[in-house]
């Protein structure tokens, strides 16, 4: 039975993999026998209550599927529900579990994918990663028996994203066959890849049964988050452009969905803690003359903040640093023509605040416990409704006193003893979950309240850089690391799942604060023009005339290639893998553009030829020089790069003529 490819596998009955479904009923054992009971072909997609998920916009465009299975012993109900995309053949998959019985049920597992795969010759193909050095892309062999990846955080984690693909061995960025699953949730995941005894594979994703349960009573139903199943024959590019199409337009949303994004500059690296309204009114005229548009205020403008040891919840202006309040500084700053934008942490609660002293309870917590600190801070209990009520109304505030065109939402801290003491001990278990659904309501509320500003989800970095969160917020602070050569990997990585679009990517001072590193302002330039989300996060008033110079190149630079980096279609070229180059490319109609990067460079080599892709052979292309080429020059022989010294770029844009 172990090597029978089921679609919904369950325990008891002679499976002994991962059940997708497992149910501890009222008798004690967690035997489960769904049959089929009935399916609906129905047009479209729907949403699903409470939870981010990809949407359809014009009829036919997807297809859905409903079958329902029933256990008739316990009264256990599943319907699988699945939407195809008819232009890409993505599909949609998750599930609803039902307790139609008499007795109550506790879900224990709930995975809404659970693929069976012929053969099992392939490799594995997941983002592992670190604060810092987020989504690195790890292939591995599968080997014959069960790898798996996950994150009882709750949160997605920086260690490792919801996303993990099987690929043929022989598959590269262009050609072979890859399996991806990639799953619209941002708390504990747990994904993996198995094999069974008769060599096949089975690829599965869901909420990590570690940290979750799930109490059902009599008529009571669980309804999962969403997985995405994408299956390309055109290699690993091929798989991203499935995703990066559906996610940019059809998982985001709001006004800034297809609009290319303003350049901003953050205060973060520039001043740290140490700023008052002067400070920052200095830096946004300075950058309103290099030609920025939005100017962002980051941490430390409320309570007593001066370092991160208080006042997450005080979300009122520090009057020592802003004396005329959050008003009077974004007054100064739109009355320069600019946007304004403030960074919140709005799910934190710092021991030594008001709130904290006012609210003891309101935090994660187990009673009678130590309650762990990570960067001084508790994390707020969004399953409570009170709690949920706070932050929809803080955040609001701030919104609208500030009249903010753009905020930063960050999460600095994974969580511990994540137990709320609001619920009875039958569910406490439900703790995680319960918080991201909290989240997700909290965060659908504010998005749909203020639908012209610009959102940008953080955490620590990209921490939680998920498909849960772009659903909310267009786009995502990549990384902590500024880093221009490290970025490449980043976002290299991030970019097999996630489209450049949603890819916060900034200049910011050299030797860089993360790695100590010192690159060249063009190329820190190059590197962050192709995240959808460019700034600079640096002291603009202490460059140079010569380094100003070269930072209003940089942004017009970025300005110009805007709209071919949001809306065009992302290929990978060159892996940094090998620490000499990187290269990727966008491709739009009539342009493209072809982004290479020298990481260290070595004597005696012939200039490095890339060759493009996309394009049409028979055309004829001009860069930006002047020159002309032939499509399948560029693509069979290869554009000719000649960029010398450690750290170097060449960005060069193509028309075809
Ligand atoms: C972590 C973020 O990733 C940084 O950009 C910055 O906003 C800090 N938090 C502020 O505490």
């Amino acid at each position: 039975m172990n090597w029978q490819p089921f679609e919904v596998p369950t325990l008891g009955q002679g499976w002994y993999g991962t059940p997708a479904v497992d149910v501890l009923n009222a008798r004690g054992d967690h035997v489960v026998d769904l049959r089929v009971t009935g399916h609906r072909i129905l047009p479209g997609k729907k949403g699903l209550p409470g939870l981010p998920c990809v949407y359809t916009e014009e009829a036919g465009e997807a297809w859905s599927l409903e079958v329902d299975l029933a256990d008739s012993l316990t009264g256990l109900g599943v319907t699988m529900q699945y939407s195809v995309f008819e232009k890409t053949g993505a599909v949609a998959r998750s599930m609803r579990v039902t307790n139609a019985g008499q007795e109550p049920l506790t879900l224990r597992g709930a995975f809404p994918a659970s693929v069976p795969i012929w053969g099992s010759d392939y490799d594995v193909l997941h983002l592992k990663g670190a604060w810092a050095r987020e989504r690195t892309l790890v292939r591995t062999p599968l080997g014959q028996g069960r790898y798996e990846i996950g994150s009882q955080r709750g949160a997605s984690g920086h260690e490792e994203n919801p996303f993990i693909a099987l690929c043929g061995k022989e598959t590269c960025e262009n050609s072979g066959e890859v399996w991806g699953i990639s799953f619209v949730y941002s708390g504990s995941f747990l994904a993996g890849a198995s094999t069974d005894n008769a060599g096949n594979a089975r690829l599965y994703m869901g909420l990590n049964p570690q940290v979750f349960s799930w109490h059902l009573e009599p008529g009571e139903s669980f309804q999962t988050p969403e997985t995405v199943l994408v299956h390309s024959s055109q290699g690993l590019n091929g798989m991203s452009r499935i995703y990066h199409e559906l996610y940019r337009t059809r998982l985001a949303r709001g006004a800034w969905r297809d609009r290319p994004r303003p350049v901003l500059i953050n205060n973060w690296e520039g001043t740290y803690f140490d700023f008052d309204e002067d400070k920052l009114f200095q830096i946004a005229r300075e950058g309103k003359e290099l030609g920025i548009e939005l100017f962002v205020m980051d941490d430390g403008w409320f309570g007593q903040r001066n370092s991160d040891n208080c006042s997450l919840g005080d979300w009122k202006a520090n009057p020592d640093k802003l004396p005329r309040g959050l008003s009077g500084l974004s007054e100064r700053i739109h009355g320069l023509g600019m946007l304004f934008g403030i960074w919140m942490e709005p799910e934190m609660i710092s021991p030594d605040s008001d709130l904290y002293r006012a609210h003891p309870d309101w935090c994660l917590h187990v009673e009678g416990r130590e309650r762990t600190e990570e960067r001084n801070q508790l994390i707020l209990d969004l399953s409570r409704k009170e709690v949920r009520v706070f932050i929809t109304e803080a955040v609001s505030s701030v919104l609208r006193e500030s009249r903010a065109d753009y905020l930063k939402w960050d999460m600095n801290r994974n969580m511990t003893e994540y137990f709320s003491p609001a619920l009875p001990p039958e569910r406490r278990m439900e703790t995680q979950h319960r918080y991201m659904l909290g989240l997700y309501e909290v965060m659908d509320e504010i998005t749909r309240s203020f639908p012209q500003v610009l959102f940008e989800s953080c955490s620590g970095g990209g921490g939680r850089f998920d498909p849960g969160l772009l659903y909310y917020m267009p786009q995502a602070w990549t990384s902590d690391n500024t880093d221009a050569v490290s970025r490449l990997w980043i976002q290299y990585g991030t970019s097999l799942v996630y489209p450049p679009s949603a890819m916060g990517a900034h200049v910011s001072a050299v030797p860089n604060h993360q790695c100590h590193r010192t690159t060249t302002m063009k190329m820190r330039g190059d590197v962050a023009l192709c995240g959808g989300g460019f700034g600079f996060e640096l002291d603009v008033t202490s460059l140079t005339e010569e380094e100003k110079q070269q930072a209003r190149s940089v942004i017009a630079r970025a300005k110009e290639l805007r709209s071919l980096v949001h809306q065009g279609t992302f290929y990978r070229l060159l892996s940094p893998q090998g620490a000499r180059y990187a290269a990727w490319q966008f491709l739009r109609e009539n342009e493209a553009l072809l982004c290479v990067y020298r990481i260290l460079s070595e004597p005696s080599l012939p200039p490095l030829r890339v060759r493009m892709t996309g394009l049409d052979p028979d055309a004829v292309y001009r860069d930006e020089t002047g020159k002309l080429y032939s499509g399948a020059v560029l693509m069979y022989m290869g554009f000719s790069v000649g960029i010398s010294g450690d750290f170097g770029s060449c960005v060069m844009r193509f028309e075809k003529v």
